[in-house]
């Protein structure tokens, strides 16, 4: 089955022209056949979930687009919890609908965050004080190298910030189902300042996983970080930018009010904050018709003001790191998979 498309109608930032071919896995073994194939005829692949981490060009993708369309949610639950095992191609928020229904806690604070299951592995997504290799268990791979089906468990995911095996070598894994481990009851902890702000609660209370679940919603939204298709705020791929982190002596360097974390290597810094005090306010544009524009809700977020190309995107990204390397000294890294294009 073949549906040629467009990239921009696949993407939330609504860029990128079409794929040679376009395969929609409904099943795993559609997903694992249509890889293997392409792999041994030589065709490149691109994955595709729900396209809210990718900046694709507007040439398109020379090669064969799968889409990621596999479903299914199965439970094992036990008294204290349940190991939920999750298709790739489930939308997230969908998911986390349902596990806050039955209770299930660990993630959350993971609400809103638009996309498909598989790829939250990858990016080890993160939020308002969860992230996902917090609660995974184990992903079930396709390895492109053997065309073996593997199960990795959370170990061998070599999770780190935004990071994992799966993001640091993309040619080789095809991530087919999530398993993770969550806690019944109910009820989680809030674990952001300004999640625990919204709720009227403080950091390190206790909370209904709906009253989390509806604050996080609220957060985002306000954020435009909940895709709504009147609002060119949400045409984006989220953070277009990770945090950057540092050493020690470069963040002591960086005004107190800088927003700092702990980080493994480091002090993880906030690039919003970067951004807006190297002099690049929200609703930031190059030109008055520019068709990208910074998100007037968040400096983090490359926004389609309609009918953007793929190099209006890189070429503020590019003002943005400019800006942020000469006031701070600090390269900033960006967060989506670029296809066919080049910082
Ligand atoms: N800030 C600004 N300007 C802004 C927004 C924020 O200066 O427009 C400053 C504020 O001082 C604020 C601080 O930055 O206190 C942190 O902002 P926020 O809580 O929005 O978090 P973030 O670090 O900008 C990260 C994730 C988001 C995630 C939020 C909430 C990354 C790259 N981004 O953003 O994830 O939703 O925390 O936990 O780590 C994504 O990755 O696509 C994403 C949306």
């Amino acid at each position: 089955m073949s549906t040629p498309r467009t990239l921009a109608e696949s993407t939330t930032l609504r860029i990128g022209g079409p794929a040679s071919a376009w395969v929609v896995a409904r099943t795993e073994s559609e997903l694992v056949l249509a890889v293997t194939r392409a792999d041994a005829e030589g065709i490149p692949v691109l994955l595709v979930g729900g396209g809210s981490n990718l900046l694709v060009s507007d040439e398109g993708f020379a090669g064969t687009v799968v889409e990621i369309a596999t479903r299914g949610l199965a439970a094992d639950t036990d008294e204290s919890g349940a190991t939920v095992t999750i298709a790739a191609g489930e939308n997230w928020d969908t998911v986390l609908a349902h596990l806050v229904t039955r209770g299930w806690a660990g993630v959350e604070a993971l609400s809103g965050i638009p996309g498909r299951t598989g790829a939250t592995p990858i990016q080890n997504v993160g939020a308002y004080g969860q992230e996902v290799s917090q609660v995974v268990h184990s992903v079930r791979v396709l390895d492109r190298t053997t065309g073996a089906v593997r199960r990795l468990d959370n170990a061998a995911c070599g999770f780190g910030y935004r990071t994992s095996v799966f993001k640091r070598d993309p040619a080789r894994w095809v991530v087919l189902s999530v398993s993770m481990r969550l806690i019944s009851g109910g009820r989680g902890f809030v674990r952001y300042a300004e999640l625990a702000q919204e709720m009227g609660v403080s950091v390190g209370d206790e909370a209904s996983l709906a009253d989390i679940r509806a604050a996080v919603l609220v957060l985002r939204g306000r954020k435009g970080m909940v895709l709504e298709d009147a609002d060119h705020d949400t045409w984006s791929a989220g953070s277009f930018f990770t945090n950057p982190i540092v050493t020690d002596e470069v963040a002591v360097a960086i005004a107190a009010d800088c927003p700092r974390y702990p980080a493994a290597e480091g002090v993880k810094l906030s690039a919003a904050w970067l951004i807006e005090n190297a002099g690049i306010a929200k609703g930031f544009a190059l030109a008055a018709d520019s068709r990208a524009a910074i998100s007037s809700k968040h400096t983090l977020a490359l926004t389609n003001r309609g009918n953007a190309h793929a190099a209006d995107i890189l070429d503020l990204a590019s003002a943005v790191t400019t800006r942020v390397r000469d006031a701070f000294g600090i390269e900033l890294d960006i967060e989506p998979t670029l296809v066919g294009l080049e910082r």
